[in-house]
């Protein structure tokens, strides 16, 4: 059986039970569980633990069945000596790893957005679009249970893939995808957030109107400033109230020795955050 090397984001997903978003994992790794192989230079590789399955590499292989039954975050070798981490992914590691179509929000800006739309067990959302699924997992991971408008099939097929393989059956009752113009109405109503991530958000803001409850909150994702002052046009058209955006800047640091000082690269830009909250 191949190995595989899941930073290839062209392979397509593999259904697997674990790791569980809203449970405890268990210590031990197990057939089917979703793993990541991390090698001295903190490379990262995402593999379906399988029965007779080997992880292979550039400096030799991993038998799957070697890895079995040892615990979560064990070093092992491959065949050719080089040390390798195998450890159960986060929702983070698997945004950067999993299948995509569209592009994806990534986990500096998901967590920040789980806190400005107050993502909560319970709280019911209408997601569009819905892309690869990076953000429905972090909602879904946060308790919410999501309605996703997304408007062509290949990528709402993705999305159910990816949720699948890293929330399974704990989101299933929570999730679900339809396939239609968010532009052209959304059907749902009393819906705690109205959460967006399409091109022109500004064209669902009168539908989030109908669909929110008093209270509820409304968020849109978008990457430029064209996009911002539209949408705010429109929300400040709307009843609407407490409309903000802002932008989140991420700066890693270097750590080594007496050499402490921030990355001399950093991500420049990604998007805005735009909410604001339906009045009564
Ligand atoms: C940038 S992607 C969303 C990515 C997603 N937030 C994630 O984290 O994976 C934008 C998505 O909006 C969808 N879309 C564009 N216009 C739409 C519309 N009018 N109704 C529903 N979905 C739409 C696109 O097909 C695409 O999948």
């Amino acid at each position: 059986m191949n190995g595989d090397l899941g930073d290839d984001p062209s392979i397509p997903a593999e259904p697997g039970p674990s790791p569980r978003p809203t449970e405890v994992a268990p210590a031990a790794l197990r057939v089917g569980d979703l793993v990541q192989f991390v090698d001295v230079k903190g490379r990262r590789y995402q593999a379906t633990l399988r029965p007779g399955g080997q992880f292979h590499s550039h400096a030799g292989f991993v038998e799957h069945d070697d890895v079995v039954g040892l615990p979560d975050a064990s070093t092992v070798l491959t065949t050719k000596g080089q040390r390798l981490v195998v450890v159960r992914p986060t929702l983070s590691d698997f945004v950067f790893k999993m299948p995509r179509g569209a592009q994806v929000i990534y986990p500096k800006d998901l967590g920040p957005i789980l806190m400005l739309a107050d993502i909560a067990p319970g709280v019911r959302v209408l997601e569009s679009g819905v892309g690869s699924g990076a953000l429905s997992m972090a909602m879904l991971r946060a308790g919410a249970e999501v309605v996703g408008y997304e408007i062509r099939e290949d990528f709402a097929e993705r999305a159910q893939a990816n949720v699948d393989r890293f929330a399974g059956e704990l989101a299933a009752d929570r999730y679900r995808i339809e396939l239609r113009d968010c532009y052209e109405g959304i059907d749902e109503r009393s819906v705690d957030r109205v959460v967006l991530d399409l091109p022109e958000p500004w064209r669902v803001v009168p539908h989030a109107v109908e669909a929110l409850r008093p209270g509820g909150i409304l968020l849109a994702y978008t990457p430029s400033t064209v996009q911002v002052s539209q949408v705010r046009d429109a929300i400040a058209e709307a009843p609407f109230f407490d409309a903000s955006t802002l932008e989140v800047m991420q700066r890693g640091w270097y750590v080594e020795g007496a050499a402490v000082r921030p990355d001399h690269r950093m991500v420049g830009h990604t998007g805005f955050l735009t909410v604001a909250r339906r009045l009564a």
